[in-house]
């Protein structure tokens, strides 16, 4: 099985060679196997640099993992198919979430949610430390009522704006109308005009567009990763929304409107390297300031190893992180700012029915 992976890539070390570089040809093996793995192709030129940066990646997952060894940090990291970029490619290349500069959403003004309450058995009463009454509950995942379809892969594009959005929606969608339907993030690319497609976007704006136009599932209008002519139907809508309602800012407020509401859309800093190499446990890397780059869905809430943690939804592929997912540690200074811009969509059991015939694809 191994060995069939590299017969495809035997002229590859020839390359390497030929570029003058010296590569560490320990890693030889693992670098064919990695290309494979992820169908990289390089031409000539590119393989070396690549390389390059890949083998940086690679010493820098090294020495993060054995000082996780020595119990210095709280989560591992590892190679994953973005291992051949540098941070500053990284970061250009898949960041795409602008803040919204007409900010006139409600916040947290809608009291028709019925939370989570069926769930008492989830509390962990010996370990209850905040005091205000939903904070009593240390454990919350929405993946478990059904309210999240399986983890997206952006590509090389700066659509996470559309798949935040989309996240969210599905969430309100299969709670009122007690279906998940996976949501197409192409038709907001194509149609919301106020953001920019692959070049990045605003949520706020592509819950505008929802709420004007409904949107259409991910079978019927599919994910291309790249912008595209707006191609909606107006007679394949399979959702719709009433409004948008933004959170307050702060993680007392991220939790009680997750618990209360379901998954909620957030943005929030990735642009340090072990953010794009996370591979397991709770991101906890101080060097996660509040500055904003990438928008999530936040899917619950929990406790791992004595360190609370926040359940996040990513959408560059189940490759990378836990399955596609990060836990961010929760209570700890409102880290990489995950709790400063929170939006959820509003559905109304009406719009179910509406919809009921229209939404076979
Ligand atoms: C080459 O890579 C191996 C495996 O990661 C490592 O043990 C070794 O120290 C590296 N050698 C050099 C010269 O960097
Ligand atoms: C937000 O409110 C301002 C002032 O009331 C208004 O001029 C602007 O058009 C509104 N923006 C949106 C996106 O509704």
């Amino acid at each position: 099985m191994k060995f069939s992976l590299f017969l495809g890539c035997v002229a590859v070390s020839i390359l390497v060679v030929a570029s003058g570089h010296t590569f560490n040809s320990t890693l030889d093996e693992d670098w064919k196997s990695w290309k494979s793995c992820y169908e990289k192709q390089y031409t000539q030129d590119e393989e070396s640099y690549r390389r390059m940066v890949w083998e940086d990646n690679m010493r820098y997952i090294k020495q993060h993992n054995l000082e996780h060894s020595m119990g210095k940090h709280t989560f591992t990291v590892g190679m994953n198919q973005y291992g051949d970029l540098t941070t500053e490619e990284f970061n250009e290349l898949m960041n795409g979430f602008f803040q919204d500069a007409a900010d006139n959403s409600t916040e947290e003004d809608d009291d028709e949610g019925n939370g989570y309450d069926e769930d008492v058995d989830d509390l962990e009463s010996d370990e209850i430390e905040e005091s205000d009454d939903v904070m009593k509950y240390r454990k919350l995942d929405w993946r478990k009522k059904g309210l999240v379809t399986p983890v997206k892969k952006q590509g090389r594009c700066g659509s996470c704006w559309a798949f935040s959005v989309t996240g969210a929606i599905e969430g309100q969608w299969a709670k009122k109308c007690r279906r998940l339907v996976s949501l197409s993030e192409q038709n907001l690319l194509d149609c919301d005009t106020h953001s920019y497609g692959c070049m990045g976007g605003f949520k706020l704006s592509a819950f505008e567009y929802v709420k004007e136009n409904g949107i259409q599932s991910e079978k019927a209008y599919p994910y291309i990763a790249k912008q595209s002519h707006c191609k909606f139907r107006k007679d394949k809508i399979a959702a719709r929304i009433k409004k948008c309602n933004k959170v307050k800012k702060g993680e007392q407020n991220l939790a009680k409107a997750l618990w209360k509401h379901g998954p909620i859309a957030v943005s929030l800093n990735s642009h340090p390297r072990s953010f794009h190499l996370y591979k397991q446990g709770v991101y906890s890397d101080p060097k996660c300031t509040q500055r904003r780059g990438h928008a999530v869905l936040v899917v619950g809430f929990g406790r791992e190893n004595g360190i609370n943690y926040w359940l996040v939804k990513n959408s560059w592929g189940t490759h990378w992180g836990e399955k596609g997912y990060i836990k961010i540690a929760k209570n700890r200074g409102n880290l990489c700012g995950i709790a400063n811009y929170g939006v959820y969509p509003i559905v109304r059991k009406y719009m179910c029915k509406t919809l009921a015939s229209s939404n076979s694809t």
